[in-house]
């Protein structure tokens, strides 16, 4: 379709920000053929960086590229935006409590949930990046009544291109031969990364799974601390890679999955596979006419039973800790 996207991103000056604006500028997120209007939203303090990107994203005279507007008011940047990437969030700082953390983004997700409620396009769809980034989405999603809840999903597309990468690397097959793979549960260091259904070149991921040792103390830590090993090594947070993710997780949710394949998004529950509703949790799930819907019926051994409850009950205790602090 040629008709102009609204497209909000929120951190535009931050890295994730810097990374993705150029690529979604060039048609990588919604095609080729379908002219953005991008609209920055930001901190009063980092407009003028903003303003800096702004001008940078002129120099690309990308031809699809309408416009770049600068806000520091969320109902501004939001109004009749079709596509909010929710990417800025209030980072952990020194000496702050994990519930400190918790408190600060769900008043943040709150607010902005509220507002896209008032003000968004009827089509909105919504990716939070920001950290916590499953449990803000379900903040968010709980505070916009009007917007249906499956319009907000969370990033767990660069844990899933994670876990191909690894696999890739382990097995020598290209990453366009390998598919079916999942993320399950929380963004975080207890996700739940399964190979028992995924396609590796001619190969069933069971297979390759039934390495245990390697399974348990390689593989499944490798995805899940990576994020800590890029810190580590770049003395910064993975950012084009995040960036990436994004516009994966956005292009496909537009333009559909690939036949055959399923990719993973963190999504609110339906209540498949046992997980509770309200919680905003990865699944492996493929694009349908512009909707998410979960991959149903894979049969799920103890083993992942396991893994899947245990990040389950991470996501419940996140929640729980944020209405507590809603409700005081
Ligand atoms: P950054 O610190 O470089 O940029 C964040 C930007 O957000 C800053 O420019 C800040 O001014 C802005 N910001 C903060 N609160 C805001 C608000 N209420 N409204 C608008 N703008 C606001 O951080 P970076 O590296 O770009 O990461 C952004 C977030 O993405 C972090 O929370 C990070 O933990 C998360 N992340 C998530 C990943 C995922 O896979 N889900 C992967 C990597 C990072």
């Amino acid at each position: 379709t040629s008709t102009p996207a609204t497209v909000t991103v929120t951190g535009a000056a931050g890295s994730i920000g810097y990374a993705s604006l150029f690529r979604i500028a060039a048609g990588a997120m919604l095609g080729h053929d379908r002219p953005v209007r991008l609209r920055l939203l930001e901190l009063p303090q980092a407009v003028a960086a903003a303003e800096g990107t702004a001008m940078e994203l002129e120099d690309g005279a990308f031809p699809l590229l309408e416009s770049v507007d600068i806000f520091d008011d969320a109902r501004a940047a939001f109004d009749g935006t079709d596509f909010a990437l929710l990417i800025g969030a209030r980072p952990r700082t020194k000496g702050m409590e994990r519930a400190d953390l918790l408190a600060a983004n769900s008043a943040i997700f709150a607010g902005q949930g509220s507002i896209l409620n008032e003000v968004a396009a009827d089509d909105l769809r919504v990716i939070v990046v920001g950290n916590p980034a499953n449990t803000n989405a379900a903040v968010a999603a709980a505070s916009a009544p009007d917007i249906p809840a499956e319009r907000f999903t969370a990033l767990t597309r660069l844990d899933h291109n994670r876990a191909i990468a690894q696999l890739a690397r382990r097995t020598g097959t290209p990453v366009g031969r390998i598919s079916r793979v999942s993320i399950w549960g929380n963004h975080s260091a207890t996700q739940y990364p399964d190979i028992f259904h995924a396609i590796v070149g001619d190969t069933p991921g069971a297979e390759i799974a039934a390495d245990q040792t390697w399974l348990v103390d390689d593989f499944i830590p490798t995805v899940a601390k990576r994020g800590t090993a890029i810190i580590e090594a770049r003395g910064a947070s993975s950012a084009a890679s995040a960036a990436n993710a994004t516009i994966d997780h956005v292009h496909d949710w537009v333009l559909g999955t690939p036949a055959g394949d399923w990719t993973s998004v963190a999504m609110p529950s339906n209540g498949a596979y046992g997980i509770p509703e309200g919680l905003v949790c990865s699944v492996p799930a493929r694009s349908v006419d512009g909707r998410w819907e979960v991959v149903e019926g894979l049969a799920i051994n103890e083993f992942s039973r396991g893994r899947i409850d245990a990040s389950v009950a991470e996501l419940r205790s996140e929640l729980d800790a944020v209405s507590a602090l809603t409700v005081s």
